[in-house]
């Protein structure tokens, strides 16, 4: 593995911004992930198959050659049928971590996948999947991703139903003091922002509201700023 060690922009506590690179320009990539680095903590690469989801976006050399442009956290949010056989792969471009998706089935042979090669481990769940289906692997992942959008397309609307699964996952890990982080995935903006953040979320994906935006580091700030009030206040009330 050749993954670099990750550069944050911001403090431990601080939520965390994770720009989708889905949307940015792909014939620009490396200038796109250049403006908005200074206000990234990470960048969220989704890789999709065409068949877990119907769309085709990227891989292995496309992580090589961001891991040479870049020294962000590459975060890898795999919506394929059968993950495992990226591994080698993407350990070798320099993923640092990869996410999974529970609707696979047994999530454990992935995690040993992973970890065997050096990557952090995430995993995650459809809008429709219950939170039940993720809870007993709270302590073996480094994050849990909850979609708020099912997967295959950036520029959808929130499902602010999701947030009730947001508040179940953050009582287990905080319960039992698991090492995991909560992030979101889909329909980020500033406003969608607050109440992520307030139902307990760390890490915030966000695709079309930074990169559509005329300055977008300007828009990356604005949800960190939105995120980090909602999540003072609700500490404040808990
Ligand atoms: C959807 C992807 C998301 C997407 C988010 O399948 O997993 O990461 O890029 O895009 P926005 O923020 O535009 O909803
Ligand atoms: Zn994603």
């Amino acid at each position: 593995m050749t993954a670099t060690p990750a550069e944050s922009a911001t403090p431990a506590e601080s939520v965390k911004i994770a720009p989708s690179i889905l949307s940015a320009d792909f014939a620009h990539l490396g200038a796109d992930v250049d403006r908005v680095a200074p206000a990234s903590d990470m960048l969220h690469v989704d890789v999709m198959d065409g068949h877990f989801v119907p769309v085709i976006t990227l891989g292995g050399p496309v992580v090589k050659s961001l891991r040479k442009h870049t020294p962000l956290f590459l975060d890898c949010h795999l919506m394929v049928d059968n993950p495992a056989v990226l591994f080698d792969d993407f350990a070798d471009a320099g993923a640092d971590r990869c996410i999974v998706h529970i609707e696979l089935g047994d999530p454990r042979p992935l995690f040993d996948g992973l970890r065997d090669r050096g990557m952090g481990v995430g995993l995650t769940l459809n809008p429709p999947t219950p939170v039940e289906s993720v809870l007993p692997f709270l302590a073996e992942i480094d994050l849990l991703l909850v979609m708020s959008v099912n997967p295959g397309w950036g520029g959808q609307s929130f499902i602010p139903e999701v947030l009730d699964k947001v508040r179940v996952v953050r009582q287990e890990i905080d319960a039992h003091g698991y090492d995991c982080e909560i992030e979101i995935d889909g329909g980020i903006n500033v406003t969608t922002a607050v109440d992520a953040a307030a139902a307990g979320c760390d890490i915030l994906v966000a695709g079309s509201a930074i990169f559509k935006a005329d300055d977008p580091v300007a828009a990356a700030n604005d949800i960190r700023a939105a995120a980090e009030a909602a999540r003072t206040a609700a500490k404040g009330t808990s």
